[in-house]
């Protein structure tokens, strides 16, 4: 027979719950002993019980003399632990260390039966003190006049590994050499699971999140002596334990940032979207506890377990020198600040993640958007060269902070670590392709990470390629005349995202990555519907009629990255789209700026860069074209709300 301590308490008063986990037991004696043979000896035994109420308790001590009568008398015992007793009645209470005297009073010197108690403090365990003397003479029987403890044994569970939510059945032996046991508790990490008052003991343990747990069980005797047995360990792994999900989108149900889900509702038509999940940017170390423009990291998981989620997406954002070669994202830590990125965002975000309250969340990680890929393509040798690039590439605080990012994070079982891949019009090119695959594999295994930490790659992060060309591929040719060497696609072997992620995936493998990674696609604003989306493949005049009037990427550039004008929100969050790609995600929130379209002064670190500006004429970056940014636009991350209502109303698919 057992019980749920929590529903019943077989063998005690109600107590507070904090009380009955710490509490000493009610220990009631039983066997009488007589005593050596001696004149006017007494035969005792003693009972003490406690009310308890987690940091002190009143003790009530019956004590009983079947032997002669004395006339005066003495009762002696030990504290197991720190109590101090602070008053008492119907005896003169002293203590010195543990060891405590109480003497009769005048009026109840003649011992028959006394009643007397006190009250005490205690930190700790206050554990039944097991032995008790009434002048000299040892009560309760046992050799010396001491209880025996009871012992104990915890019979190691089934299986030492669960799948959470798991049921873990437990059991006891237990006995008792001069008495009886009278109850058996299961103890998890030392807090009290359940009692058992009856043998066989035995408990189950049901809907046990993941977690570590060291197994206990105490035996308390009739007495109230305890015995703890060894502690056996079990591990109850999350859905994304070391038995992580190949993809962990399947069958998961994404959590709505409420956040961005009130902006986008409070748009006309906004609702046709809101409820779809976007990611969580950890934009800064203020992002974690949350600021007065948002919540917190441990708000936004404890919401997604409030809303029955079971996948939160985050972006990890905030490395040393970031954004080195643009200006719209720069960020809170300068280039050197690699100690304060692990110290002040990492393990903050590593030990919120870690708490065993949201061990059952599958919690995906899009680590660093455009880090590495800038020390392949930003960096002395290139035309693209920026100063600040070749700064992050030297000093290593790139590689090294997405391999600590790496580490920390994917030391927790349920978090799914996806490097940021770029997109097709960057890394498309053979000049960026490899490399920067070999250099994600370098990053993989620095400050203690391994290839192993790395759950897969997302593509178009924030950015606006397209996800799939209907109108011509990349091996179409015009008049002898290969598409790619056309002014659009510029010798890139891919025309689209879908191509691309999937290429890359192959490419990631064959530099050294495991070959079950999973691909995300970010289509939050890749959808390029409304008029002027193309219906049918362009002319055949020349290569660049052909792609030019084919194409739904309708940036002037390829290379155009802030506010695009004309883009909308593409395919909706989905699942296993496509072979390698484990989901189609939105990352980027729509409707958040992707960068002012003048300086604006502000406390982000954000600076002002010129592809955000629609008055720009470009560089060549994106081929001296101008920028295709919508104008009116705020600091990168704020609220954007002519560009939501672009994007609204060219999406793609087109909205309901
Ligand atoms: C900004 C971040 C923002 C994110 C999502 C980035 O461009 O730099 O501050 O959180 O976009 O909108």
């Amino acid at each position: 027979m057992l019980r749920k301590l929590l529903a019943h308490r077989p063998f005690r008063r109600l107590l507070p719950r904090t009380a009955l986990a710490a509490a000493a037991l009610t220990g009631f004696a039983s066997a009488l002993v007589v005593a050596a043979p001696a004149q006017a000896a007494v035969v005792c035994s003693v009972t003490y019980s406690v009310n308890d109420w987690g940091s002190g308790f009143t003790a009530s001590v019956g004590i009983t003399n079947t032997g002669d009568t004395a006339n005066g008398w003495t009762l002696g015992f030990r504290f197991a632990g720190n109590q101090t007793i602070t008053n008492g009645w119907n005896a003169n209470w002293s203590q010195s260390g543990q060891a405590v005297t109480a003497t009769n009073l005048d009026w109840n010197r003649t011992l028959g039966s006394a009643s007397i108690g006190f009250n005490a403090n205690y930190s700790g365990v206050n554990n039944a003190p097991t032995a008790f003397t009434v002048n000299g003479v040892a009560c309760n029987g046992g050799p010396g006049g001491g209880n025996n403890a009871p012992t104990v044994s915890l019979t190691p569970p089934p299986s030492s590994t669960y799948q959470a939510p798991a049921t873990i059945p437990l059991a006891a032996s237990a006995a008792d050499s001069d008495g009886t046991v009278s109850a058996v508790e299961f103890r998890s990490n030392g807090t009290l699971l359940a009692t058992d008052t009856s043998a066989p003991y035995s408990y189950s343990w049901t809907n046990v999140p993941a977690g570590g747990y060291s197994l206990t069980a105490v035996a308390v005797d009739d007495d109230g002596a305890r015995t703890t047995s060894t502690a056996v360990s079990v591990t109850v792994q999350g859905v994304g334990g070391p038995g992580r999900v190949d993809n962990p989108y399947l069958g998961a149900k994404v959590y709505v940032n409420p956040e961005w889900s009130a902006k986008a509702a409070a748009e006309p038509n906004g609702s046709k979207i809101a409820n779809q999940p976007t990611g969580v940017w950890l934009d800064r170390i203020a992002a974690i506890q949350g600021t007065d423009r948002g919540f917190g990291l441990a708000e936004h998981l404890d919401a997604a377990i409030a809303q029955n989620a079971q996948l939160v997406q985050l972006v990890i954002y905030n490395l040393p020198g970031r954004d080195c070669a643009a200006l719209a994202s720069n960020g809170e830590l300068g280039p050197t600040e690699l100690p304060r990125y692990k110290s002040e965002y990492i393990d903050p975000i590593a030990a919120i993640l870690a708490r065993p309250a949201y061990a059952n969340l599958r919690i995906v990680t899009v680590i660093e958007i455009d880090s590495l890929p800038n020390l392949i393509t930003n960096v002395s040798g290139r035309p693209t060269m920026t100063p600040e690039c070749d700064v992050m590439k030297a000093n290593g605080n790139y590689v090294n902070g997405v391999g600590y990012a790496l580490a920390k994070l994917g030391a927790v079982p349920n978090v799914y670590n996806y490097i940021d891949a770029g997109h097709h019009g960057w890394i498309g090119w053979d000049d960026n392709f490899a490399p920067t695959a070999n250099l994600m594999y370098t990053a993989a295994n620095a400050s203690g990470s391994t290839a192993a930490n790395v759950h897969g790659f997302i593509a178009n992060t924030a950015n606006y390629g397209v996800l799939k060309e209907q109108y011509y591929t990349i091996n179409d040719s015009v008049g002898g005349a290969s598409v790619r060497t056309s002014k659009w696609i510029d010798w890139n072997r891919y025309v689209d995202e879908l191509t691309f992620a999937q290429a890359f995936r192959q490419q990631l493998v064959t530099s050294g990555f495991n070959s079950n990674i999973g691909m995300l696609i970010d289509t939050g604003r890749n959808g390029w519907g409304g008029a002027q989306r193309p219906t049918g493949p362009g002319p055949q005049t020349n290569v660049d009629t052909y792609v030019n009037g084919g194409r739904f990427d309708r940036r002037i550039h390829l290379g155009n990255w802030c506010n695009q004008s004309n883009a909308g929100i593409g395919e909706r969050p989905t699942a296993a789209p496509a072979a390698g790609i484990d989901a189609y995600v939105w990352i980027k929130p729509p409707g958040e700026s992707d960068g002012s379209s003048e300086a604006i002064p502000n406390d982000e670190g954000k600076g002002f860069d010129r592809m955000c500006d629609p008055t720009y004429t470009g560089n060549p970056r994106n081929g001296n074209n101008m920028s295709g940014a919508l104008g009116g636009a705020p600091l990168s991350g704020h609220w954007f709300s002519a560009q939501f209502r672009q994007l609204l109303a060219n999406a793609y698919p087109p909205l309901p």
